[in-house]
């Protein structure tokens, strides 16, 4: 893995745009396969275990260098045939899927494992058995996709040929969205061609279309898109995609705001939820209910607690707990996100649940003095993970129990050290596979007041 990198001591430095032969040995965080060349560590996108590829190396740093794989001259023991391609191409949204699924399994938790011991320095915690996906394809209730032209200059809409940035591969059925999914997609560029609508060409400036989120309810089966655009007049896309039209900073001379409804229905752990354009919302539906599920379980609550919910979104994880809680505190940053919470702990007649919209650096401490200290804290951040003020603030709430949901353990590792050093025991682990075919780990720890 990454730390591999320190171990060369005179190897050769190859040329950007140079063609290597190479053996992937394993797989790094983020998914790429590890291989040496000459003595220096390669990171190989599109390369599996065991795989031998030709590989265009597309960086070169003194201690490692990065490629890409162009040609397969061999696959490895544990390769097994794609099964989302686009144009002869794999699908860019599922970099392993020529990986069997249960292997994709066993890297999720050694990557998880390693991140805690090596990074976080930490042991003595129970790595528990990961939480297979129920479904393994058509998972993802929102994809986004760019525009661009083909030969005859009609508009496509797809995803980037692997490593062009200028060429867009026009998708008919990627296997990560359901159905209606594809259907809705595939309407929107019906459309734009219908109404003679251009993609926008970033190099010569002109045109119109640039990218398009697709956003669906599992169980609600209604669709929600969002149209990013140049600043011009354009027809309106049909209205049963209830689309939001973002103009790019000049803003939009064509339409704007919403079309048709403005919130997305979703069901989840029971609850009637809806959620607007902006808020976030976990992209398996299916999986989230697993996650929450583990995250109920690890914070083990007796009916009497008081619970914050940091980094809330439209209140899911709050409003799953708080039948079993004595009250409910969720912060979250975007106002948009806080309106749907506040709405949805209405619309399921939940009255112990409270939100607060501000930032967690700045707001924790306001909420500990209008809430009083938590019993338990339930943190769902970012990539990034929490900064050394924000895990400070954490402290400050004085929680017994501390529910870490996590979508990269190398921002866990060190965020879980910081809270073991400042007294607390990381007790339990259990990744959960909300992403399959890609190297994306959720995961939930439970860290104990010692
Ligand atoms: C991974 S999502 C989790 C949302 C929610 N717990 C769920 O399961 O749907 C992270 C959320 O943190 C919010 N966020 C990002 N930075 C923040 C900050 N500094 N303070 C508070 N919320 C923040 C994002 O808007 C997003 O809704």
């Amino acid at each position: 893995m990454e730390q591999a990198t320190g171990e060369r001591s005179a190897a050769r430095r190859p040329k950007r745009g140079e063609l290597v032969e190479v053996e992937i040995e394993t797989l790094a965080f983020g998914g790429r396969g590890v291989a040496r060349n000459e003595g220096l560590v390669v990171f190989v996108a599109g390369g599996l275990p065991g795989d031998r590829v030709r590989a265009e190396v597309t960086k070169a740093k003194k201690r490692f260098a990065e490629a890409r794989a162009v040609e397969l001259l061999s696959p490895g023991p544990e390769r097994v045939a794609d099964v989302c391609t686009h144009g002869g191409e794999p699908c860019p949204g599922a970099p392993w899927q020529g990986l069997a699924y249960e292997r994709q399994l066993v890297h999720k938790s050694a990557q998880v494992d390693e991140a805690l011991r090596r990074i976080g320095e930490l042991d003595g915690f129970e790595l528990e058995e990961i939480v297979p996906a129920t479904e393994q394809w058509r998972y993802r209730n929102k994809l986004e996709y760019s525009f661009g032209e083909d030969e005859e200059g009609e508009p496509t809409l797809g995803f980037h040929a692997r490593g062009r940035w200028d060429l867009i591969v026009d998708v008919e059925d990627c296997h990560l969205a359901s159905h209606v999914g594809n259907e809705a997609r595939n309407a929107v560029r019906e459309w734009a061609r219908a109404e003679s609508v251009p993609a926008y060409d970033g190099r010569a400036r002109r045109g119109v279309l640039r990218n398009l989120a697709v956003r669906e309810g599992r169980r609600s089966g209604q669709i929600q898109t969002r149209l990013v655009t140049s600043p011009a007049r354009f027809p309106r896309p049909p209205v049963d995609l209830h689309t939001q039209i973002e103009g790019d900073s000049g803003g939009t001379d064509g339409p704007t705001g919403v079309l048709g409804e403005e919130r997305l229905r979703e069901e989840l752990c029971g609850l009637k939820l809806q959620m607007s354009h902006g808020a976030f919302f976990q992209t398996n539906t299916e999986m989230a209910e697993s996650l929450y599920g583990v995250v109920a379980e690890f914070a083990g609550l007796s009916g009497r607690e008081r619970v914050f919910d940091l980094y809330c979104g439209i209140g899911t994880i709050g409003l799953t707990l708080a039948a079993q809680a004595g009250e409910v505190w969720g912060l979250e940053i975007v106002p948009e996100a806080i309106a749907d919470a506040e709405r949805n702990a209405e619309r399921n007649k939940i009255a112990n649940a409270k939100f607060v919209a501000a930032n967690a650096r700045t707001g924790t401490r306001d909420l500990i003095e209008q809430a009083g200290k938590a019993d338990v804290v339930v943190i769902d951040p970012p990539r990034a993970g929490l900064s050394q003020k924000i895990v400070r603030r954490v402290l400050e709430c004085e929680a017994k129990k501390i529910v870490y949901v996590s979508c990269n353990p190398t921002t866990l590792a060190p965020n879980a050290a910081q809270l073991v050093e400042a007294g607390y025991r990381l007790a339990r682990v259990r990744p959960v596979d909300m992403f399959p075919q890609t190297p994306h780990i959720e995961c939930v720890a439970l860290l104990e007041r010692a």
